[in-house]
């Protein structure tokens, strides 16, 4: 009897999925399933499978592949200032052994995004934590993966395994005024608009940044309002 309910269950969202191609953020990401693995991986990180992606914890072996697609001035351009550029050679290795790993899991989750077609090499990551100055979230994609929704799916899973898991009740995110991408991941992901303040950024001509917060009632009520949209 409960397999009979289980599978008209799925058979009616395949269904749904179907019929309903103006939701595509809710398509994708019903479509995912987020596997949190009973073990963790090897750097104390939970994994997550969505759709088109995989977020496993970073490690010093993602170095190169960190180095290729983050040492690009499109992108370290649009981050906090205290970012160096001309980045360091080896500075991404060295950023991952002694800021990454010794709090990961700890006071700070930072995962590497890799596509399931190439899961050999992360092309991107986001990143959490606890103190929030006052964000609690970062994230970078390599260039050429940009516009494809992918960091937009990719923070899905940590927002649940924020609230759900670490127990944070809000979240802050900040994004320099002018940077529409990363503005738009956060308004399509169910954050509210808080204020503009003075910030500073590897950019000189940002001068502002934007502030928002996910609270775990408003990711409950956006994740609700996905569902009802399909
Ligand atoms: C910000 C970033 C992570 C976004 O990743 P992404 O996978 O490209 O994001 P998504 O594709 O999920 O969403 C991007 C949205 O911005 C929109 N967008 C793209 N270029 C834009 C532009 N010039 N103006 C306005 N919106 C734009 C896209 O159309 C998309 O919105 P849509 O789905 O409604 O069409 C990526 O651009 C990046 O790494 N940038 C450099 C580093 C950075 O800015 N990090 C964040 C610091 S706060």
């Amino acid at each position: 009897m409960l397999l009979i309910v289980i599978r008209s269950f799925l058979a009616t969202k395949i269904k749904y999925k179907a019929a309903a191609p103006a939701c595509s953020l809710a398509d994708d990401y019903l479509g995912n399933v987020i596997n949190l693995r009973e073990t963790l991986d090897m750097a104390n990180l939970p994994v997550f499978t969505t759709e088109r992606l995989i977020l496993r914890g970073l490690t010093e072996a993602d170095a190169p592949a960190y180095e290729k697609n983050f040492v690009d001035y499109e992108v370290i351009s649009q981050l906090a200032f205290a970012v160096p550029w001309p980045y360091p050679a080896g500075g991404v290795l060295d950023y991952i052994r002694h800021q990454i790993i010794p709090r990961q899991g700890n006071d700070r989750w930072v995962w590497g995004i890799l596509v399931k077609e190439q899961p050999s090499e992360i092309i991107g990551v986001v990143d959490l934590w606890r103190s929030g100055t006052p964000e609690n979230r970062g994230f970078w994609l390599g260039r050429k993966y940009w516009g494809k929704g992918i960091m937009t799916e990719a923070v899905f899973p940590v927002m649940d395994y924020a609230f759900d898991v670490l127990g944070f009740e809000s979240l802050f995110f900040s994004n320099a005024l002018g940077n529409e991408r990363s503005r738009r991941v956060k308004e399509k992901t169910g954050a509210r608009f808080l204020r503009t303040e003075p910030g500073k950024f590897v950019n000189p001509l940002y001068t502002e940044r934007e502030i928002w917060e996910l609270t775990k009632p408003l990711w409950r009520e956006f994740k609700s309002q996905q569902k009802i949209c399909r």
